[in-house]
């Protein structure tokens, strides 16, 4: 966008301070222009290869190889994980890491292996490395799953961070996934990745990339195994993906290929193989288990740019509550602030917040707060001023703070890698929790200024404090939002101790998971928009981060009846469901789209809420196993092709298949099955997968399905868990797994496993329990019997 158009927006948005702002603005980024050629030049380079093997050192759970012109470092660690860093990479520090790095698994030592390489043999994995420093990893079997050849660094001569590239080939039939939120997955096809954090300046759909939320973390899924590798480096990046080819009788195979090329940070990985459910198990051991949401955030949140006062959210509300759709969350933006100015309230719009938030609360109903990264540059703005007492904000190299714009105007930026600015900001929670809110939603902070050198960012010469290793904005970039959601969590759990956080936020890293979850940013609508947040649902699961969802609706423009609908149909079915657009576009409120749709809407929101005891069980279970809630249909049957490649569906836990509707005018749509029995969870339709079946989608509903024998425990009329059982197959038996609802507090309750079995003509279902099987202690409702 150009200034003038960057002006008009921000008028248009009633941001008149940051129109205001941007003059000066611009005088002071030429200035800092100045500051970005800060950044030594790189110069000439000198290409390294590693050279040849000379010799190897057996050591903890692995080894250190040393090479001509560098050193392999390889360690198999007790969680099965496998790690390996150059030229003395270790695997701290890391920002992904949750806590120190596991230990080495004394069981797996390094050998000689053919042709002067050597290997690493463990469980689940054996590791070969050639005598040029090619490094394959392959199953306990001896099939490769990855084979990278040497890496290849240049060095600039007059010193500074080497730039890498890491070329891996992959078995032909692979199929990639991963690398964060990104709007062409879920499977990602040949291409260009970047890894960079980036707010793409307006409304994004497929083909728009990078996003908000990159993470060096690929999945890689062939007949072959299933494996995660995770490049361990914060700096800016880029993936290139090639699918590979089958020769299919008549040639040889392609492999795929993928190519990481960093502009810096170690070269370091951790490799993780085995089932998916096995991978995340692994990974979350290894980044930190999913914070978990409270029963109100698995609910249904309305949110509105430009609610624009306290009549207007009570008058939204009562809409909700006149027409019985069912409403757990109402999100303030940021027109709720001061002039935009983060922990801010305006005084005349919004003068008696903790009122209007008590109201709703007797309600069963909470309010959550928009929480910018950007602080207005202004002396006399609290926040500011407490920021510059306690240099809180990143300097350029000179020490001049940067400047940037953002909705305030001219702002500047809290340096989240240090801990005790991360301390000071996590302390500015308490006046939005005495505001009355119960939930945070961190935005603009890849972090985000309207426009920079260039860049929507800030200058790659910015310091940071790098957790008191300092560095420069290139390092501490993609870690910044991973920060911000650290410090916002850690202050909240300091402020309010018995209540567990809740923060989601628009950009992350590797480990955000650990702090909360996140949302897909400003997507188009459009039936196009609507695909993509599917896509970045499931790929961010596969990275760890469990709970997000999109913009109901999409972020900007009006989306007629009909894609309104399958949004918000899709939505129920999300870890996140929230309805939310921008100023300009049309309303989001269920009942703005004519009598059928807000007759299906309220379908929809009911059956989420009665599905809300599985929702809490799901989020239990990511935060104890790392499994997400959205699962991508091959995850129990990674080996089934036609599985890898379907990417319109998608299981909800283990009992659940949801097939949204994807495209306009479709009333019935085909659905690819996973192995089994799956029961039509409308119609009781029994179907026999795998197969491709064509289910009923008429516009009242999407098609879900259930797997026979699952137990799920869902809500009942009377507002009490009950367990819902589809009829297992005969002979077959089935089970699931209940975790009650946790309260807003630290307890962690237990998780009750259940089975359910055909006996004649009757499904018993049991709880497994230590002194053997016993009667549920909830009301049992059988489905799907009588089909088979
Ligand atoms: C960003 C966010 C969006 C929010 C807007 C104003 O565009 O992605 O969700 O409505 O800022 O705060």
């Amino acid at each position: 966008m150009d200034g003038r158009d960057l002006v008009r927006s921000l008028k248009a948005v009633g941001s008149v301070g940051a129109a205001q702002g941007l003059r000066t603005v611009r005088a002071a980024w030429r200035r800092q222009r100045a500051d970005a050629l800060g950044l030594t030049p790189r110069g000439a380079e000198r290409a390294r290869v590693p050279g040849v093997l000379e010799s190897a050192e057996p050591g903890p759970g692995g080894g250190t190889l040393r090479f001509g012109a560098a050193e392999l470092r390889i360690t198999v660690t007790v969680s099965g994980a496998v790690f390996w860093g150059w030229d003395g990479a270790g695997p701290e520090p890391s920002y992904a890491l949750a806590g120190r790095c596991p230990d080495p698994d004394p069981r797996a030592v390094l050998e000689p292996d053919k042709d002067g390489g050597w290997r690493v043999m463990a469980e689940r994995v054996t590791v070969v490395v050639s005598r040029l420093g090619a490094i394959e990893v392959r199953t306990p079997g001896g099939v490769t799953l990855r084979r990278d050849l040497p890496p290849r660094w240049w060095e600039p001569a007059g010193g500074g961070p080497a730039r890498w590239t890491q070329r891996s080939e992959v078995p032909a039939d692979a199929r990639f996934f991963g690398l964060g939120g990104r709007a062409s997955g879920p499977r990602l096809r040949d291409g260009a990745y970047r890894l960079w954090n980036t707010d793409p300046g307006r409304a994004f759909a497929p083909g728009d990339d990078p996003l908000y939320l990159t993470m060096p973390v690929q999945w890689v899924v062939s007949d072959a195994g299933t494996h995660l590798v995770f490049h361990d480096s914060t700096w800016d990046g880029t993936v290139l993906l090639r699918e590979g080819v089958e020769g299919a009788g008549s040639g040889h195979d392609r492999a795929g290929t993928s190519e990481l090329r960093m502009e810096g940070g170690p070269l370091r990985c951790w490799v993780m193989v085995g089932t998916p459910a096995r991978v995340l198990l692994a990974w979350a051991s290894l980044t930190g288990a999913p914070a978990l949401p409270p029963a109100w955030a698995l609910g249904h949140h309305h949110a509105r740019w430009g609610f624009g006062s306290e009549q207007e959210v009570r008058r939204i509300v009562a809409g909700y509550q006149e027409r019985g759709l069912p409403l757990d969350a109402v999100h303030l933006d940021i027109d709720h602030l001061e002039e935009h100015r983060v922990f801010t309230v305006d005084p005349d719009r919004f003068a008696k917040l903790p009122q209007l938030a008590e109201e709703l609360r007797q309600d069963g109903i909470r309010l959550v707060s928009i929480v910018d990264a950007a602080v207005k540059a202004e002396p006399g703005d609290a926040v500011y001023d407490s920021g510059k007492a306690a240099d809180a904000f990143v300097r350029d190299a000179s020490g001049q703070l940067v400047r940037g714009l953002v909705w305030p105007g001219e702002s500047v930026f809290p340096d989240f890698t240090h801990p005790r600015v991360r301390r000071w900001w996590g302390r500015l929670y308490e006046e939005r929790l005495a505001q009355g809110f119960s939930g945070f939603w961190h935005d603009m902070n890849e972090p985000t200024s309207f426009a920079a050198f260039g860049e929507t960012t800030l200058p790659r010469s910015a310091r940071h404090g790098l957790e008191g290793r300092g560095g420069d904005h290139r390092e501490a970039h993609n870690v910044y939002a991973l920060c911000m959601a650290r410090a916002g969590y850690e202050g909240l759990a300091e402020l309010a101790p018995r209540q567990r956080p809740f923060v989601f936020s628009r950009s992350g890293w590797a480990g955000m998971q650990r702090y909360g979850g996140t949302w897909s940013g400003d997507v188009a609508t459009g039936w196009a928009g609507l695909r993509a947040s599917l896509a970045l649902v499931l790929g961010l699961g596969l990275c760890g981060v469990p709970y997000s969802g999109p913009d109901v609706g999409g972020y900007d423009g009006s989306p007629d009846p009909e894609l309104f609908l399958r949004w918000f149909q899709l939505g129920a079915y999300l870890p996140l469901f929230r309805t939310h657009a921008g100023p300009g576009a049309g309303r989001r409120e269920p009942w703005e789209f004519g009598p059928e749709v807000l007759e299906h809407a309220r379908a929809a929101l009911l059956e989420r809420r009665r599905l809300l005891p599985y929702f809490v069980t799901l989020a239990q279970l990511a935060r104890r196993t790392g499994a997400p809630y959205v699962r991508p249909v091959w995850w129990g049957a990674p080996e089934e092709r036609a599985l890898r490649d379907c990417e319109d569906a998608f299981l909800l836990g283990d009992c659940l298949l949801v097939a949204p509707v994807l495209e306009p005018g479709a009333e019935r749509r085909t659905v690819q099955l996973p192995h089994g029995r799956w029961y039509d969870t409308v119609t009781g339709r029994a179907y026999e997968g795998p197969a491709r079946v064509l289910a009923d989608a008429p516009l009242s509903r999407i098609p879900v399905f259930a797997r026979a024998g699952a137990v799920l425990p869902v809500r009942g009329d009377d507002g009490g868990l009950e367990l819902e059982v589809w009829a297992p197959a005969r002979g077959r038996t089935g089970r699931g797994l209940v975790v009650p609802d946790a309260g807003e507090g630290w307890e962690e309750p237990e998780t009750e496993r259940y089975v359910s079995r055909r006996s004649g003509r009757r499904v018993v279902v049991e709880r497994e329990g230590e002194g053997g099987a016993a009667e549920p202690p909830y009301p049992v409702r059988i489905r799907g019997f009588g089909e088979g």
